[in-house]
């Protein structure tokens, strides 16, 4: 029978998660508090206290269904994001990536052609994949997505260009100015996706604001995400802002009840807890100076990150990270990614990055 499975479905290459800490706990006889998990971008202070609350409480109604068409999330998210939206703007997805899977649903056929920088996200290749697309890489100079090769890439083919900003695993980004003159020119047959799951760890004076895009009814869809700023990536809970044209059409691909009940709790109070958001802003700031600073004074090449991780080159990737796995670290190889020689590090709390670059200084010296 399983030979009988779509030939593009035989092919899939299979997404390779961050290691979970219980994985590494089972694999070195550890206890889980000993382990240090900076793999994934998660948020080292955990979830809002607030979206706690709200969840444990949601807990006690686990036998009803949530409300499945999300009505006072995707109004609270709507009412944040001002001027004009309204929740029809708002589609809610098991974690972000689900919207890209909508996208596909909605749009990939086989033949489509699925522009993206050369080192970004890997969900929009598998997604591409999924649907039968073909995934076209543009060269990034510097790691830094170039849209005018981009726009220079797009065909009658062309469905979608995502462009991840700030990008994962690079930690840049890209500016107004280059989006502005991307978004003259782009043709309308193809959607635009600017994947925002790190927008909030940016500087407001250089976070780039493409919703306007959005309001003057382009073919635009901005994902955002509570997985990372909002310390709630285990319960799986994301968004699309779009069209109120386009949102409909999404949210017919989606199963009736994708985002559940708890995570929308949590995710609404957690979206009114600025405090926190304030005070993991200023973590990662200070984190990634720390390591960004350490790399620079062990002579290691990093691509100096807007985001709450580090990209850095450190000779063989995967041994590096095999070695700090032996020490209870778990970073992220970047081998998937075309880079080999190159490790990501998730800014942590400070003393699990002071831990990270000492256990580092020492894997290197062998
Ligand atoms: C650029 C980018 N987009 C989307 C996601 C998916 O996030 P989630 O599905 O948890 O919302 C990630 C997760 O690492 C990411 O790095």
């Amino acid at each position: 029978m399983w030979k009988t499975a779509h030939e593009h479905i035989l092919k899939l290459t299979v997404y390779e998660p961050g290691k979970p800490v219980e994985e590494l706990a089972r694999d070195l006889g550890l206890r889980e508090e000993e382990i240090i998990k900076l793999a994934s971008n998660e948020n080292p202070l955990g979830p809002s206290p607030k979206a706690l609350e709200a969840m444990r409480r949601t807990l006690e109604r686990s036998h009803f269904y949530p409300d499945g068409g999300g009505y006072e999330l995707r109004g609270a998210v709507a009412h944040r994001l001002g001027l004009g939206m309204t929740r029809e703007n708002i589609v809610l997805g098991n974690g972000s990536n689900e919207i890209i899977e909508f996208i596909g649903h909605a749009f990939f056929r086989p033949g489509d052609e699925v522009v993206v920088a050369r080192h970004s996200f890997a969900v929009y290749k598998l997604m591409a994949q999924l649907f039968g697309a073909e995934t076209v890489e543009v060269p990034d100079p510097g790691y830094t997505a170039d849209l005018d090769a981009m726009l220079a890439a797009i065909t009658p083919k062309t469905r979608t260009v995502f462009i991840a900003n700030p990008n994962n695993p690079t930690g840049t980004m890209v500016g107004q100015e280059a989006i502005d003159r991307f978004m003259a020119k782009v043709p309308d047959h193809v959607l635009v996706v600017f994947d925002e799951a790190y927008h909030e760890f940016l500087d407001e004076k250089v976070a780039p604001d493409v919703l306007p895009y959005v309001r003057e009814g382009r073919n635009v869809v901005v994902m955002r995400t509570f997985s990372k700023i909002m310390g709630l990536a285990n319960l799986r809970i994301g968004y699309g802002i779009t069209t109120p044209e386009l949102a409909a059409v999404l949210q017919r691909t989606r199963q009736p009840f994708n985002a559940n009940g708890i995570a929308q709790a949590g995710a609404l109070a957690g979206l009114l807890d600025e405090e926190h958001m304030r005070k993991t802003r200023e973590l990662t700031h200070e984190g990634r100076e720390y390591l960004e600073t350490a790399f620079a004074a062990i002579g290691l090449e990093y691509v100096p990150s807007v985001a709450n991780f580090v990209l850095v080159k450190v000779g063989d990737g995967n041994a590096v990270f095999q070695a700090m796995l032996r020490k209870g670290i778990i970073l992220r190889a970047m081998g998937s990614y075309g880079l080999p020689e190159w490790i990501r590090i998730s800014v942590g709390t400070m003393d699990q990055n002071r831990r990270c670059i000492e256990e580092l200084r020492e894997v290197l010296k062998k």
